[in-house]
């Protein structure tokens, strides 16, 4: 029997890779650069699946390639707002993503950027490596307690249970919810969350927010002045969701002007761009992309795309299909 043929768009951990080679006819992208969307489009007509990540855009426009090939488009990465699935629906492509295998390791990078923006740990490491230390003293950068506050936690699938998990059992925190539908009542209580029915109720309440909800164009700007503006004076903002989820100049003015405490961000609205009036702020962690970048994540989700595809042309439905 012939093997699928198989595009991956970046490369993957070692592991998955190698099994990969074995079970299908595999193409790697060995320069490891994003493709185009004349790439993508092309390889619509050259591969039976295509395996892309969060830096490929595939718009409708790449599925109506003439004579198309692919069958199935298998995200490596939860995330999937970079895909137009209605215009891979309409043209009967399954699209899979990889939910849970990462959601441990992104609420992780959420608590980091927490407690290193209230802590202001970004700042100390850079006075100390800039060798402007100049010793212990009472007064010296002191930064907000995390432990006991309140977190308000915007989207409570997987990651945002997985935050609430770390912050409440582990910090003592308080938990108030956000979310598009009613949460069960028995979740709410593993972590003694409180559930409020909009953003507007959730901001004025809480000292540090985390943001958990999925991209796209629904969820564009969710975080603006406006919304800013409604956080406590001196609350901080976790962003390790999607980069479009805030208004990013709207945000480096809350930070300038100092209508919040700080902010940590791990996602940005045009990756790998950040603006310059982000990079200047000193009340802002910034980290690239790192929520799921953990050697056992990473291998994971290779292995959760693996099963899959292998569903897929095994003829049974893929446990992750999202189209
Ligand atoms: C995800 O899984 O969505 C990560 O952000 C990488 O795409």
């Amino acid at each position: 029997m012939t093997k699928p043929k198989v595009l991956v768009t970046r490369r993957w951990p070692q592991s998955v890779e190698e099994r990969m080679a074995e079970v299908f006819d595999l193409d790697l992208n060995m320069a490891d650069k994003p493709l185009s969307q004349a790439d993508l489009r092309d390889a619509m007509g050259r591969y039976d699946a295509i395996l892309p990540t969060v830096t490929d855009r595939l718009p409708s426009v790449v599925f109506d390639a003439p004579s198309p090939r692919t069958r199935i488009v298998a995200n490596y990465g939860v995330g999937f707002a970079h895909i137009d699935t209605d215009a891979a629906k309409t043209r009967g492509i399954t699209v899979t993503n990889t939910p849970d295998v990462l959601s441990e390791c992104t609420a992780d990078i959420a608590m980091t950027l927490m407690l290193m923006v209230a802590r202001r740990a970004g700042e100390g490491e850079r006075e100390l490596r800039d060798g402007k230390w100049s010793g212990w003293r009472p007064t010296h950068m002191i930064g907000t307690r995390v432990s006991g506050a309140t977190l308000g936690i915007i989207g409570f699938g997987r990651i945002g249970q997985a935050m609430a998990q770390r912050a409440h059992h582990g910090f003592g925190m308080k938990i108030v919810v956000q979310n598009r539908s009613a949460v069960p009542a028995e979740i709410l209580a593993r972590y003694n969350a409180v559930q409020v029915p909009t953003i507007e109720d959730l901001l004025p309440e809480c000292d540090f927010v985390s943001l958990h909800c999925p991209g796209g164009a629904a969820n564009r700007h969710l975080i603006n002045s406006r919304r800013l503006d409604l956080m406590r004076p001196g609350a901080f903002l976790i962003n390790t969701a999607r980069g479009e989820v805030v208004d990013e100049y709207a945000l480096a003015q809350a930070l300038w002007f100092g209508t919040i405490g700080g902010a940590g961000l791990d996602v940005f609205e045009r990756e790998p761009f950040v603006p310059q009036e982000l990079m200047d702020a000193d009340n802002l962690v910034l980290l690239p992309h790192l929520g799921s970048a953990s050697r056992e994540t990473r291998e994971a989700m290779g292995f959760r795309v693996l099963d899959n595809l292998t569903d897929f042309f095994g003829g049974r439905a893929p446990r992750d299909r999202v189209a």
